[in-house]
């Protein structure tokens, strides 16, 4: 008998269609943000769900700054490509994610067997610390969005933004580097722009 005619040990929970279609056959990039207010406490519960990402050696080097000022705002958003203000500016909070390039300086916290040695290796590997914390942030990203929509919240996400101003702007001095903008809140009106193509299972898969 071949292993998959067998019962899984243990048998994992398998989300349901509404829950899908959540997190996303019907999740969309949202664009003007309603005025309803997104509190604090919502926020939070957007990290604690994106937390539990993975990542290589458990290594987390995403950071998350939310702003929830008109001031704040605007000081991101002189920072943004012209077609992302207005939206930006509509939303009830702004999520600016970066990544930590010191992230090794945690990894006895976060991989406590082998920890030590992986923060003396990559002490003076500031370039392969950049690469890592750029994909393995990339990576909880992802994770990130998804809880936003778990939340019952929209996001839009936005890369279109002058990042060295960003991280002038907010980050100067830390080891935080800035890679994407993400507007968080409930859909205004008129919110979607037209839904595209996806690309098919015959173009993306493969099997071997
Ligand atoms: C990394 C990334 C960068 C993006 N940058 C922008 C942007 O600068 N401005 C914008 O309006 N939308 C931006 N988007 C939104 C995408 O265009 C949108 O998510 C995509 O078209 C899918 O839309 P849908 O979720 O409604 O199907 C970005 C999305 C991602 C994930």
């Amino acid at each position: 008998m071949s292993t998959t005619d067998r019962e899984p040990r243990t048998r994992l929970d398998v989300l349901d269609e509404a829950g899908r279609k959540t997190l996303f056959t019907e999740a969309r990039t949202a664009n003007p943000f309603a005025a309803t207010a997104v509190v604090d406490d919502e926020l939070a519960a957007i990290w604690e769900m994106a937390r539990w990402s993975p990542s290589a050696a458990n290594g987390q080097p995403l950071r998350v700054l939310f702003l929830r000022t008109r001031a704040g705002k605007e000081r991101l958003v002189r920072h943004l490509d012209e077609g992302n203000r207005a939206k930006t500016l509509s939303a009830p909070a702004v999520a600016i994610l970066a990544y930590d390039v010191d992230f090794h300086d945690q990894m006895p916290t976060v991989f406590p067997a082998r920890g030590e040695r992986l923060r003396a290796v990559f002490a003076d590997q500031i370039e392969k610390r950049e690469s890592i914390a750029a994909y393995n942030s990339a990576l909880q990203t992802g994770v990130f969005l998804l809880a936003v929509r778990a939340a019952g919240l929209a996001a839009g996400p936005m890369a279109g933004f002058n990042r060295d101003g960003v991280d002038e702007e907010f980050f100067a001095g830390t080891s935080w580097r800035s890679h994407l903008v993400v507007n968080i809140g409930h859909p205004g009106t008129d919110p979607w722009f037209p839904r595209l193509p996806r690309v098919s299972v015959e173009d993306a898969v493969a099997w071997a």
